[in-house]
């Protein structure tokens, strides 16, 4: 039995949006496409040179419902959370935060000389863990296995690709994210679970996928249709892009902010419970 081989469904070119205190950003996707994405919400892309773009950050916000994966390339982030956690997300690194029934942090850019440059997904929670304990995952650059493969360097952040497999494991959708760089010219072929939502966003270079569409530049989402391989192949600069893919949840949508639950009725309650106060249900661990 042959490979069937995902073709272009539809490309979208990232936005300019404000977002936390005043960050300018690309967004990829967001609550415009859904369920396009399904299981994934949002897709933003920092990329600047100039501080005053990204410096304001993102002050004390909290999150129900989604888990989000900053991924970094350039820069750093330094977080804390209600659970205690405090750290840096430096280049190269991977936060993975389940926010389940609710978190409470804060995500502050660190000021740089030269390119920012990093990324925020937001995955979906299935309905039956929104009200879960968040959980938290900082993994280093170190921790990110890189796997070469003719023309392409593979880093495996989640998923597996020729037998390796990422640091992040045994979450609901069952996410590959992969960050994959092609040299001048190369093509390579990336195995996706048919039946999985599956979607590349460019980041460097030109890229070009199978459709009609040829070489892509950067900041654009590329949302591919069934099948259960991904081919892709760089132009004359080469190509650096992301392939994220993830079981579809098929789940209602309701979406206030940073807290996207089932229905309205859930918002509600959300939104009652952070104006009383009682929004956070996991005990805080200080110094965790
Ligand atoms: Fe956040």
């Amino acid at each position: 039995m042959s490979d069937a081989v995902r073709s272009i469904q539809q490309v979208l070119k990232a936005e300019d949006t404000l977002e936390g205190a005043g960050v300018r950003l690309k967004r990829a996707f967001g609550n415009g496409e859904v369920p396009l994405f399904d299981p994934f919400l949002l897709l933003d892309n920092f990329a600047s040179c100039n501080p005053s773009d990204y410096e304001a950050g993102f002050p004390w916000h909290p999150h129900r419902g989604i888990e989000t994966v900053t991924y970094m390339l350039e820069g750093q982030v330094e977080h804390g959370d209600s659970l205690g956690n405090v750290g840096r997300i430096d280049s190269g690194d991977v936060q993975w935060m389940s926010s389940g029934s609710g978190i409470l942090h804060q995500e502050m850019p660190k000021r740089k000389e030269g390119m920012f440059q990093g990324f925020q997904l937001w995955v979906n929670l299935p309905a039956k863990l929104k009200m879960s304990d968040p959980t938290y995952l900082g993994l280093t650059a170190k921790d990110i296995p890189v796997v070469q493969q003719d023309g392409a360097t593979v880093k495996v952040v989640a998923g597996r690709f020729q037998n390796v497999e990422g640091p992040v494991r045994g979450l609901n959708v069952d996410p590959t994210y992969l960050d994959v760089a092609l040299l001048p010219g190369e093509r390579s072929r990336l195995p996706v679970k048919k039946g999985y939502t599956a979607f590349a966003y460019t980041v460097d270079g030109a890229t070009k996928f199978p459709g009609k569409e040829g070489l892509l530049a950067p900041k654009r989402a590329v949302l591919l249709d069934d099948g259960d391989v991904v081919e892709a192949e760089a132009g004359p600069e080469g190509g650096r892009f992301l392939l994220v893919s993830g079981r579809p949840l098929h789940e209602p949508v309701a979406w206030y902010g940073p807290i996207v639950m089932n229905t309205q009725q859930e918002i509600e309650t959300a939104a009652r419970e952070l104006r009383r106060g009682t929004f956070i249900k996991a005990k805080e661990i200080a110094g965790a």
